[in-house]
């Protein structure tokens, strides 16, 4: 068993009815084909009908699962209430919603127009905000037992992040809005928890954050202890877990898959890391000389 390869039982989400938004690409293409191949019923969600089409028609073939897509801006709400509407007609219920839609793209902060940052805390917080009102709404009305919710945040959440800085603030609301409603839903049966992935290449991220020969200047393995980035496999296995009823007791966490990544940049002294063995026997003299 390695850690790429595929964790759970093939039944784990047999039945569930789970929307994934952005689920057309990327890192919500791989979860999307993991909960169908452990048996749930996947509806993705995106712009860009061609390119849901195309995965469904991939996905489709490749598992047995089932698959249905419903074009939508996740900034409008009319149209996120129409990806419920379309999901109750077809499959008649809701159990999960993975917010994993976003944009993003660097630059420096002052380089950006007022309609360039609010365009990504539309997609990123209004979009999380909006299909999560929407599913909240109609699980509390229909009394829903249980169900859960999965938001795909970063870890600069937290730490903060130059030139991503709507992004940063855009996924820090995100976190606040997972862990508020962790407490105030949890009485009508709903969990909402977070993933904050570390780098994980996808084209979507990859073009617009490391663009050009970017790639080759800074090279993201060495940002992690671990000295790899991650596989969309790993982050899949994850959401599968926070999406099962195996995680009914976890309840407003936000989990870190990033090989150590934010750590690394955080600790204060992580930099000695760059001293070589042999240095510490003479670094361990000179600091005990100095009683
Ligand atoms: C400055 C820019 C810009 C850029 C767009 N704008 N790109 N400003 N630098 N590189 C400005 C535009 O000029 C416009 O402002 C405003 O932003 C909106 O641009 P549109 O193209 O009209 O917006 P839209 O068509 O809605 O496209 C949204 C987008 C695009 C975010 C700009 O890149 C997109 O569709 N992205 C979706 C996928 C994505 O971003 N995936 C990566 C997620 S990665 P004006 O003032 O001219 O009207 C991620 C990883 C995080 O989140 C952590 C990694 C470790
Ligand atoms: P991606 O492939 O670009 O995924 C973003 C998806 O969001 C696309 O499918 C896109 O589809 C959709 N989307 C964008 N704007 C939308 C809108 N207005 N309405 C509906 N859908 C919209 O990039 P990714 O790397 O897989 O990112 C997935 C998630 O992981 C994001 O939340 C991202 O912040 C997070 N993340 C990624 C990394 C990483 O290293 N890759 C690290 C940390 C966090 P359309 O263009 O068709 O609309």
């Amino acid at each position: 068993m390695t850690y790429n390869e595929p964790m759970f039982k093939d039944n784990e989400l047999s039945g569930k009815v789970i929307i994934i938004t952005g689920g057309g690409s990327g890192l919500g293409k791989a979860m999307t084909r993991y909960f169908m191949q452990l048996g749930a019923k996947v509806v993705i969600t995106s712009r860009n009908t061609n390119k849901l089409q195309t995965t469904a028609d991939e996905l489709i073939a490749e598992t047995t699962g089932e698959l249905m897509f419903v074009a939508c801006d996740v900034r409008n709400y009319d149209q996120v209430e129409n990806v419920l509407a379309k999901t109750l007609e077809k499959y008649g219920r809701i159990d999960g919603l993975v917010n994993n839609a976003a944009g993003n793209f660097i630059s420096p902060t002052e380089r950006l127009s007022a309609n360039a940052f609010d365009t990504i805390i539309d997609i990123v917080l209004k979009g999380s905000k909006n299909f999560t009102l929407a599913c909240g709404k109609h699980w509390i009305k229909e009394k829903q037992e249980k169900s859960t919710i999965l938001n795909i945040v970063t870890t600069y959440a937290w730490t903060g992040s130059a030139y991503v800085v709507p992004s940063a603030t855009a996924k820090a609301g995100v976190l606040a809005l997972t862990r508020s409603l962790a407490v105030e839903w949890a009485k009508y049966g709903i969990r909402l928890n977070a993933i904050a992935p570390g780098p994980f290449p996808t084209k979507g991220a990859w073009d617009r954050l490391l663009p050009g020969d970017l790639k080759e200047k800074f090279d993201i393995k060495k940002k992690v202890p671990l000295k790899r980035v991650g596989e969309h496999q790993e982050l899949a296995n994850l959401a599968a877990y926070l999406m099962s009823d195996f995680s009914a007791y976890i309840n407003g966490e936000v989990i870190t898959i990033d090989g150590g990544e934010w750590l690394q940049g955080a600790g204060e002294f992580n930099m000695l890391e760059g001293i070589p063995q042999e240095m510490w026997d003479m670094l361990e003299m000179m600091i005990r000389s100095r009683k």
